[in-house]
Protein backbone atom coordinates (compact mmCIF):
# COMPACT_ATOMS: atom_id res chain seq x y z
CA UNK A 1 0.00 0.00 0.00
CA UNK A 2 1.53 3.05 -1.31
CA UNK A 3 -0.82 5.14 0.72
CA UNK A 4 -2.58 5.21 3.59
CA UNK A 5 -5.81 4.18 2.78
CA UNK A 6 -7.67 3.58 -0.36
CA UNK A 7 -10.92 4.00 -2.07
CA UNK A 8 -12.65 1.35 -3.70
CA UNK A 9 -15.16 1.83 -6.53
CA UNK A 10 -17.54 -1.23 -7.26
CA UNK A 11 -18.11 -1.86 -10.68
CA UNK A 12 -20.91 -4.38 -10.16
CA UNK A 13 -22.61 -1.10 -7.81
CA UNK A 14 -22.13 0.95 -10.48
CA UNK A 15 -23.17 -1.23 -13.17
CA UNK A 16 -26.65 -2.50 -11.62
CA UNK A 17 -27.19 1.72 -10.49
CA UNK A 18 -27.02 2.35 -14.01
CA UNK A 19 -29.25 -0.38 -15.19
CA UNK A 20 -31.84 0.45 -12.28
CA UNK A 21 -31.71 4.29 -13.31
CA UNK A 22 -31.63 3.62 -17.07
CA UNK A 23 -35.16 0.86 -16.89
CA UNK A 24 -36.44 3.83 -15.19
CA UNK A 25 -35.42 7.10 -17.31
CA UNK A 26 -36.18 4.38 -20.44
CA UNK A 27 -33.90 3.28 -23.32
CA UNK A 28 -34.69 6.88 -25.23
CA UNK A 29 -33.66 9.33 -22.72
CA UNK A 30 -29.69 9.81 -23.19
CA UNK A 31 -28.41 9.11 -19.54
CA UNK A 32 -25.33 11.97 -18.84
CA UNK A 33 -23.29 11.00 -15.66
CA UNK A 34 -22.58 13.84 -13.64
CA UNK A 35 -18.89 14.16 -12.65
CA UNK A 36 -17.79 17.19 -11.33
CA UNK A 37 -16.47 17.33 -7.77
CA UNK A 38 -13.55 14.60 -8.79
CA UNK A 39 -16.85 12.34 -9.93
CA UNK A 40 -18.23 13.02 -6.29
CA UNK A 41 -15.35 11.95 -4.85
CA UNK A 42 -14.63 9.00 -6.59
CA UNK A 43 -12.30 10.21 -9.08
CA UNK A 44 -12.34 11.03 -12.70
CA UNK A 45 -10.26 9.08 -14.34
CA UNK A 46 -10.49 6.11 -12.54
CA UNK A 47 -14.91 6.43 -12.07
CA UNK A 48 -15.10 7.49 -16.04
CA UNK A 49 -13.81 4.55 -17.65
CA UNK A 50 -15.84 2.08 -14.99
CA UNK A 51 -19.04 4.21 -16.52
CA UNK A 52 -18.21 3.48 -19.97
CA UNK A 53 -17.98 -0.45 -18.97
CA UNK A 54 -21.53 0.32 -17.81
CA UNK A 55 -22.48 1.73 -20.75
CA UNK A 56 -22.50 5.23 -20.26
CA UNK A 57 -20.90 7.19 -23.08
CA UNK A 58 -21.92 11.10 -22.28
CA UNK A 59 -20.86 12.83 -19.40
CA UNK A 60 -20.45 16.21 -17.78
CA UNK A 61 -18.28 18.28 -15.60
CA UNK A 62 -18.14 21.68 -14.07
CA UNK A 63 -15.72 23.57 -15.59
CA UNK A 64 -12.66 22.98 -18.22
CA UNK A 65 -9.64 21.16 -15.35
CA UNK A 66 -12.72 18.53 -14.99
CA UNK A 67 -13.20 18.34 -18.57
CA UNK A 68 -9.22 18.03 -19.10
CA UNK A 69 -8.94 15.16 -16.85
CA UNK A 70 -11.95 13.47 -18.90
CA UNK A 71 -10.55 14.00 -22.25
CA UNK A 72 -7.35 12.05 -21.31
CA UNK A 73 -9.63 8.36 -20.26
CA UNK A 74 -12.79 8.61 -22.48
CA UNK A 75 -12.77 6.90 -25.16
CA UNK A 76 -12.96 8.84 -28.46
CA UNK A 77 -16.96 8.15 -29.17
CA UNK A 78 -17.49 9.38 -25.48
CA UNK A 79 -19.18 12.85 -25.85
CA UNK A 80 -18.52 15.65 -23.31
CA UNK A 81 -20.57 19.04 -21.71
CA UNK A 82 -19.01 21.92 -19.29
CA UNK A 83 -22.26 22.86 -17.47
CA UNK A 84 -20.25 25.95 -15.30
CA UNK A 85 -17.22 28.07 -15.44
CA UNK A 86 -15.31 28.68 -19.14
CA UNK A 87 -12.61 31.24 -19.37
CA UNK A 88 -12.10 32.80 -23.13
CA UNK A 89 -9.06 31.46 -23.48
CA UNK A 90 -10.49 27.76 -23.10
CA UNK A 91 -12.80 28.21 -26.28
CA UNK A 92 -10.55 27.38 -28.66
CA UNK A 93 -9.76 23.83 -27.29
CA UNK A 94 -13.35 23.62 -26.01
CA UNK A 95 -14.45 23.82 -30.02
CA UNK A 96 -11.27 21.78 -30.88
CA UNK A 97 -12.42 19.04 -29.20
CA UNK A 98 -15.95 18.56 -29.93
CA UNK A 99 -16.76 19.62 -26.44
CA UNK A 100 -19.86 20.89 -25.65
CA UNK A 101 -20.65 23.90 -23.09
CA UNK A 102 -23.63 25.86 -21.46
CA UNK A 103 -24.44 29.36 -22.76
CA UNK A 104 -25.79 31.15 -20.39
CA UNK A 105 -25.84 34.78 -20.83
CA UNK A 106 -25.93 36.42 -24.72
CA UNK A 107 -22.18 37.97 -24.58
CA UNK A 108 -20.64 34.58 -24.24
CA UNK A 109 -22.89 33.18 -26.91
CA UNK A 110 -21.10 36.41 -29.42
CA UNK A 111 -18.06 35.39 -28.23
CA UNK A 112 -18.37 31.41 -29.02
CA UNK A 113 -19.34 32.61 -32.08
CA UNK A 114 -16.16 34.68 -32.60
CA UNK A 115 -14.16 31.81 -31.49
CA UNK A 116 -15.86 29.34 -33.43
CA UNK A 117 -15.05 31.58 -36.91
CA UNK A 118 -11.49 31.54 -35.79
CA UNK A 119 -11.51 27.83 -35.52
CA UNK A 120 -13.60 27.34 -38.69
CA UNK A 121 -14.99 24.60 -36.92
CA UNK A 122 -18.82 25.05 -34.98
CA UNK A 123 -19.02 25.12 -31.39
CA UNK A 124 -21.10 23.17 -29.48
CA UNK A 125 -23.80 24.66 -27.36
CA UNK A 126 -26.18 24.15 -24.57
CA UNK A 127 -28.49 27.04 -24.04
CA UNK A 128 -29.29 27.38 -20.29
CA UNK A 129 -32.28 29.29 -19.77
CA UNK A 130 -33.63 31.17 -16.62
CA UNK A 131 -37.06 29.22 -15.15
CA UNK A 132 -36.45 30.17 -11.40
CA UNK A 133 -33.28 28.90 -10.08
CA UNK A 134 -31.72 32.42 -10.37
CA UNK A 135 -28.08 31.10 -10.42
CA UNK A 136 -26.83 31.00 -14.15
CA UNK A 137 -29.28 30.82 -17.58
CA UNK A 138 -30.66 33.35 -20.05
CA UNK A 139 -33.70 35.86 -19.08
CA UNK A 140 -36.30 35.98 -20.85
CA UNK A 141 -36.00 39.40 -22.58
CA UNK A 142 -32.94 37.77 -24.15
CA UNK A 143 -33.96 35.02 -25.91
CA UNK A 144 -34.67 37.00 -28.91
CA UNK A 145 -31.16 38.25 -28.79
CA UNK A 146 -30.18 34.08 -28.66
CA UNK A 147 -32.41 33.22 -32.07
CA UNK A 148 -30.79 36.15 -33.68
CA UNK A 149 -27.43 35.12 -33.38
CA UNK A 150 -27.94 31.50 -33.62
CA UNK A 151 -29.82 32.36 -37.07
CA UNK A 152 -27.43 34.37 -38.52
CA UNK A 153 -24.43 32.20 -37.63
CA UNK A 154 -25.80 28.15 -38.66
CA UNK A 155 -22.75 26.95 -39.39
CA UNK A 156 -20.74 28.09 -36.49
CA UNK A 157 -22.90 26.83 -33.68
CA UNK A 158 -24.40 23.28 -33.15
CA UNK A 159 -27.08 23.56 -31.27
CA UNK A 160 -26.83 20.70 -29.10
CA UNK A 161 -29.07 21.68 -26.48
CA UNK A 162 -31.80 23.69 -24.58
CA UNK A 163 -31.52 23.06 -20.71
CA UNK A 164 -32.09 24.45 -16.93
CA UNK A 165 -31.55 23.32 -13.75
CA UNK A 166 -34.18 22.97 -11.18
CA UNK A 167 -33.86 24.84 -7.52
CA UNK A 168 -34.09 21.79 -5.14
CA UNK A 169 -36.04 18.93 -6.89
CA UNK A 170 -35.54 16.45 -4.10
CA UNK A 171 -37.61 18.33 -1.33
CA UNK A 172 -41.47 18.38 -1.35
CA UNK A 173 -41.48 21.53 -0.11
CA UNK A 174 -40.51 22.94 -3.46
CA UNK A 175 -43.06 21.12 -5.63
CA UNK A 176 -44.92 24.32 -6.28
CA UNK A 177 -41.65 26.02 -7.74
CA UNK A 178 -40.68 23.19 -9.32
CA UNK A 179 -43.85 22.91 -11.15
CA UNK A 180 -43.55 26.72 -12.31
CA UNK A 181 -39.94 25.85 -13.54
CA UNK A 182 -41.00 22.92 -15.76
CA UNK A 183 -43.88 24.93 -17.12
CA UNK A 184 -41.80 28.38 -18.10
CA UNK A 185 -39.14 25.67 -20.06
CA UNK A 186 -42.34 24.60 -21.75
CA UNK A 187 -42.91 27.97 -22.78
CA UNK A 188 -39.58 28.45 -24.08
CA UNK A 189 -39.19 25.20 -25.46
CA UNK A 190 -42.38 26.03 -27.43
CA UNK A 191 -41.41 29.34 -28.31
CA UNK A 192 -37.98 28.38 -29.85
CA UNK A 193 -39.77 25.80 -31.68
CA UNK A 194 -42.30 28.23 -32.84
CA UNK A 195 -39.34 30.61 -33.95
CA UNK A 196 -37.43 27.81 -36.10
CA UNK A 197 -35.43 26.64 -33.54
CA UNK A 198 -35.15 22.98 -32.54
CA UNK A 199 -32.62 21.47 -30.16
CA UNK A 200 -30.83 18.19 -30.40
CA UNK A 201 -31.55 17.40 -26.40
CA UNK A 202 -34.05 19.05 -24.03
CA UNK A 203 -32.57 18.88 -20.62
CA UNK A 204 -33.33 19.83 -17.34
CA UNK A 205 -33.66 16.63 -14.86
CA UNK A 206 -30.58 16.17 -11.93
CA UNK A 207 -31.06 12.81 -10.27
CA UNK A 208 -34.15 13.91 -8.08
CA UNK A 209 -36.15 15.90 -10.90
CA UNK A 210 -35.88 12.05 -12.76
CA UNK A 211 -36.82 10.48 -10.07
CA UNK A 212 -40.10 12.30 -8.63
CA UNK A 213 -41.08 14.17 -11.75
CA UNK A 214 -41.23 11.88 -14.72
CA UNK A 215 -42.18 14.72 -17.32
CA UNK A 216 -38.73 16.49 -16.49
CA UNK A 217 -36.31 13.78 -18.12
CA UNK A 218 -37.49 14.81 -22.01
CA UNK A 219 -34.65 13.70 -23.92
CA UNK A 220 -31.61 13.70 -21.60
CA UNK A 221 -31.05 13.72 -18.22
CA UNK A 222 -28.00 14.47 -16.34
CA UNK A 223 -26.99 11.97 -13.49
CA UNK A 224 -25.15 12.77 -10.46
CA UNK A 225 -25.44 11.20 -6.70
CA UNK A 226 -28.10 8.66 -7.54
CA UNK A 227 -25.57 6.44 -9.74
CA UNK A 228 -23.23 6.27 -6.99
CA UNK A 229 -25.62 4.60 -5.09
CA UNK A 230 -27.29 7.45 -2.82
CA UNK A 231 -30.68 8.93 -3.40
CA UNK A 232 -30.69 12.32 -3.27
CA UNK A 233 -33.18 12.94 0.11
CA UNK A 234 -34.64 10.90 2.27
CA UNK A 235 -37.77 12.04 0.90
CA UNK A 236 -37.01 11.10 -2.63
CA UNK A 237 -36.28 7.55 -1.54
CA UNK A 238 -38.98 7.01 0.48
CA UNK A 239 -41.61 8.60 -2.93
CA UNK A 240 -39.65 6.18 -5.22
CA UNK A 241 -39.98 2.78 -3.16
CA UNK A 242 -43.49 3.54 -2.12
CA UNK A 243 -44.12 3.82 -5.99
CA UNK A 244 -42.17 1.43 -7.38
CA UNK A 245 -44.22 -2.52 -7.22
CA UNK A 246 -42.68 -5.37 -4.87
CA UNK A 247 -40.13 -5.73 -7.47
CA UNK A 248 -37.61 -2.90 -5.59
CA UNK A 249 -38.47 -3.72 -2.07
CA UNK A 250 -34.89 -3.77 -1.56
CA UNK A 251 -32.92 -0.39 -2.01
CA UNK A 252 -32.49 -0.30 -5.52
CA UNK A 253 -29.37 1.98 -5.49
CA UNK A 254 -25.93 0.53 -3.88
CA UNK A 255 -23.03 2.51 -2.70
CA UNK A 256 -20.36 2.55 -5.28
CA UNK A 257 -17.38 4.08 -3.09
CA UNK A 258 -15.43 1.69 0.39
CA UNK A 259 -12.75 3.72 1.89
CA UNK A 260 -10.36 1.38 3.81
CA UNK A 261 -7.11 1.55 5.02
CA UNK A 262 -4.97 -1.02 7.16
CA UNK A 263 -3.89 -1.41 11.06
CA UNK A 264 -0.81 0.26 11.41
CA UNK A 265 0.40 -1.08 15.10
CA UNK A 266 -1.29 -2.36 18.06
CA UNK A 267 -0.26 -1.80 21.76
CA UNK A 268 -1.32 -2.40 25.30
CA UNK A 269 -2.19 0.71 27.57
CA UNK A 270 -2.74 -0.15 31.33
CA UNK A 271 -5.55 1.43 33.50
CA UNK A 272 -5.71 5.41 34.11
CA UNK A 273 -3.31 6.00 31.07
CA UNK A 274 -3.99 8.87 28.46
CA UNK A 275 -3.84 7.66 25.00
CA UNK A 276 -2.78 10.13 21.97
CA UNK A 277 -1.90 13.82 22.15
CA UNK A 278 -3.38 15.95 25.52
CA UNK A 279 -6.25 14.32 27.89
CA UNK A 280 -8.67 13.54 25.25
CA UNK A 281 -8.81 9.97 26.31
CA UNK A 282 -8.27 7.66 29.64
CA UNK A 283 -8.53 4.54 29.88
CA UNK A 284 -10.56 2.71 32.17
CA UNK A 285 -9.14 -0.54 32.27
CA UNK A 286 -6.34 -2.74 30.30
CA UNK A 287 -6.66 -1.43 27.02
CA UNK A 288 -5.69 -2.51 23.75
CA UNK A 289 -5.42 -0.31 20.88
CA UNK A 290 -4.82 -0.12 16.92
CA UNK A 291 -2.97 2.80 15.00
CA UNK A 292 -4.75 3.66 11.99
CA UNK A 293 -2.58 5.57 9.47
CA UNK A 294 -5.94 8.29 8.49
CA UNK A 295 -5.87 11.95 9.91
CA UNK A 296 -7.63 14.96 9.17
CA UNK A 297 -4.88 15.60 6.54
CA UNK A 298 -6.71 12.39 4.81
CA UNK A 299 -9.90 13.88 5.11
CA UNK A 300 -10.92 11.60 8.28
CA UNK A 301 -12.46 14.70 10.53
CA UNK A 302 -11.14 15.69 13.82
CA UNK A 303 -14.63 16.84 15.21
CA UNK A 304 -14.79 12.66 15.15
CA UNK A 305 -11.86 12.52 18.05
CA UNK A 306 -13.84 10.17 20.89
CA UNK A 307 -16.88 9.75 18.41
CA UNK A 308 -16.16 7.85 15.37
CA UNK A 309 -15.83 4.35 14.56
CA UNK A 310 -14.16 1.94 12.34
CA UNK A 311 -14.70 -1.92 11.07
CA UNK A 312 -12.43 -4.26 12.16
CA UNK A 313 -13.19 -7.84 11.68
CA UNK A 314 -16.33 -7.00 11.15
CA UNK A 315 -16.93 -5.50 14.32
CA UNK A 316 -16.76 -1.94 15.52
CA UNK A 317 -14.03 -0.39 16.78
CA UNK A 318 -14.54 3.27 18.57
CA UNK A 319 -11.97 5.96 17.41
CA UNK A 320 -10.60 6.86 21.47
CA UNK A 321 -8.80 10.50 21.71
CA UNK A 322 -8.11 13.04 18.89
CA UNK A 323 -7.86 12.22 15.11
CA UNK A 324 -4.46 13.57 14.32
CA UNK A 325 -3.31 14.95 11.15
CA UNK A 326 -2.06 11.51 10.20
CA UNK A 327 -3.38 9.06 12.83
CA UNK A 328 -5.97 7.97 14.34
CA UNK A 329 -6.53 5.18 17.66
CA UNK A 330 -9.16 3.03 17.78
CA UNK A 331 -9.85 0.94 20.80
CA UNK A 332 -9.48 -2.74 19.68
CA UNK A 333 -10.20 -4.11 23.35
CA UNK A 334 -13.07 -6.11 22.49
CA UNK A 335 -12.12 -7.52 18.77
CA UNK A 336 -10.04 -10.70 19.26
CA UNK A 337 -6.52 -11.10 17.27
CA UNK A 338 -6.52 -7.65 15.63
CA UNK A 339 -3.18 -7.21 13.78
CA UNK A 340 -0.51 -5.26 11.78
CA UNK A 341 -2.05 -4.82 8.41
CA UNK A 342 -5.68 -6.04 9.32
CA UNK A 343 -8.38 -4.56 6.71
CA UNK A 344 -9.67 -1.49 8.11
CA UNK A 345 -12.96 -0.07 7.10
CA UNK A 346 -13.31 3.79 7.48
CA UNK A 347 -16.51 3.62 4.99
CA UNK A 348 -18.01 0.83 3.92
CA UNK A 349 -18.78 -2.90 4.33
CA UNK A 350 -17.28 -5.47 6.21
CA UNK A 351 -18.95 -8.71 6.78
CA UNK A 352 -22.42 -7.89 7.75
CA UNK A 353 -21.33 -4.45 9.49
CA UNK A 354 -21.82 -1.06 7.21
CA UNK A 355 -20.39 2.67 7.59
CA UNK A 356 -22.51 4.50 6.34
CA UNK A 357 -21.50 7.62 4.54
CA UNK A 358 -24.73 9.16 5.86
CA UNK A 359 -23.83 8.33 9.07
CA UNK A 360 -21.25 10.99 8.66
CA UNK A 361 -23.07 13.71 6.90
CA UNK A 362 -25.74 13.13 9.57
CA UNK A 363 -23.61 13.74 12.51
CA UNK A 364 -22.14 16.70 10.60
CA UNK A 365 -25.55 18.11 9.03
CA UNK A 366 -23.85 18.01 5.84
CA UNK A 367 -25.43 16.11 3.05
CA UNK A 368 -24.34 13.54 1.33
CA UNK A 369 -22.67 15.29 -1.50
CA UNK A 370 -20.49 17.32 0.57
CA UNK A 371 -19.43 14.40 2.14
CA UNK A 372 -18.09 12.70 -0.94
CA UNK A 373 -16.60 15.96 -2.77
CA UNK A 374 -14.43 16.24 0.20
CA UNK A 375 -12.53 13.17 -0.30
CA UNK A 376 -9.00 14.19 -1.00
CA UNK A 377 -8.20 13.85 -4.41
CA UNK A 378 -4.84 12.06 -3.56
CA UNK A 379 -6.02 9.04 -2.11
CA UNK A 380 -6.15 6.02 -4.15
CA UNK A 381 -8.86 4.69 -6.03
CA UNK A 382 -8.71 1.13 -6.87
CA UNK A 383 -11.97 -0.53 -8.82
CA UNK A 384 -13.27 -3.80 -8.16
CA UNK A 385 -14.86 -5.88 -9.76
C1 LIG B 1 -26.47 21.64 -13.70
C2 LIG B 1 -26.50 20.34 -12.95
N1 LIG B 1 -27.10 19.28 -13.51
C3 LIG B 1 -27.15 18.08 -12.90
C4 LIG B 1 -26.59 17.91 -11.64
C5 LIG B 1 -26.67 16.54 -10.99
O1 LIG B 1 -27.39 16.60 -9.80
P1 LIG B 1 -27.62 15.28 -8.92
O2 LIG B 1 -26.31 14.92 -8.33
O3 LIG B 1 -28.58 15.71 -7.86
O4 LIG B 1 -28.15 14.24 -9.82
C6 LIG B 1 -25.97 18.99 -11.02
C7 LIG B 1 -25.42 18.83 -9.68
O5 LIG B 1 -25.55 19.60 -8.80
C8 LIG B 1 -25.93 20.24 -11.69
O6 LIG B 1 -25.34 21.31 -11.13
Amino acid sequence: MLQTSYIELSKKALRKNIKYLKDLIGLDVKFVSVIKGNAYGHGIEQFLPLAEECGIDYFATFDVYEAGKAMKVKSDSTELMVMGVIDDESLPWLIENKISFFISNIDRLKKVVSSAKLAGKPARVHIEVETGLHRTGIEQPDLSKVVQVIKENTGLLEIEGLCTHYAGAESVSNYVRIHHQIDTFNTIRNWFSNNGIRFRYYHTACSAAAIMYPETRMNMVRIGIAQYGYWPSKETKVYKLLSDNARYRKNPLSRVLNWKTKVMDTKVVPPGEFVGYGNEYQTDNKTRIAIIPVGYFHGYRRSLSNIGHVLIHGKEAPIIGAVNMSMMIADVTRIQGVKKNDEVVLIGKQHKRNISVASFSERFNLVNYELLARLPMQIMRIVVR
